[in-house]
């Protein structure tokens, strides 16, 4: 598989990804039942799956490496952060404050990896 491919696998599970994360809180919020259906837990844990492998394809691919360079250590960080908070928006918190709070940060922090991504920077914002 070329790595064009790996690198358009690797977009559209993060936009699926987020895309379902914003719904989930949406649902969330209004407490949907929605929220009770299996597929609203399952398909995460794939497009987190293939995200993950598809960066290590990447990784591999353009002889980059967390821990070596300093974007992909932040991308690596970025993401167990988002997924940490993503568990305690929809699995630990006990009020809806506590969840909101988790849920807005977890996507502020996608748009650091995103912005991460793009610019090979890990202080994106500080960039000339
Ligand atoms: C929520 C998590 C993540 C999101 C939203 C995300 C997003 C992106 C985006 C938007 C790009 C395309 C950048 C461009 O077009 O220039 C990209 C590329 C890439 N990502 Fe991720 N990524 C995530 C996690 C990771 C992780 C954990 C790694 C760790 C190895 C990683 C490694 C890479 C690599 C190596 C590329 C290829 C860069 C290139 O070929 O220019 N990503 N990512």
């Amino acid at each position: 598989m070329s790595l064009l491919l790996v690198k358009m696998v690797h977009v559209t599970c993060a936009a699926i990804s987020y895309t379902l994360f914003f719904l989930r809180g949406v649902w969330l919020i209004k407490g949907s039942p929605i929220m009770r259906q299996r597929w609203v837990k399952v398909v995460p844990h794939i497009t987190d799956t293939l995200l993950l492998a598809s960066a290590i394809t990447l990784a591999i691919g353009i002889r980059q490496y967390p821990g070596t360079d300093a974007w992909l250590t932040a991308k690596v960080i970025g993401l167990v952060l988002y997924i940490g908070l993503g568990m305690v928006s929809f699995r630990f918190s006990k009020t809806l404050h506590a969840r909101i709070a988790a849920w807005l940060g977890a996507q502020l922090v996608f748009f650091y990896i995103v912005t991460t991504a793009l610019t090979r920077n890990p202080l994106p914002f500080l960039a000339q």
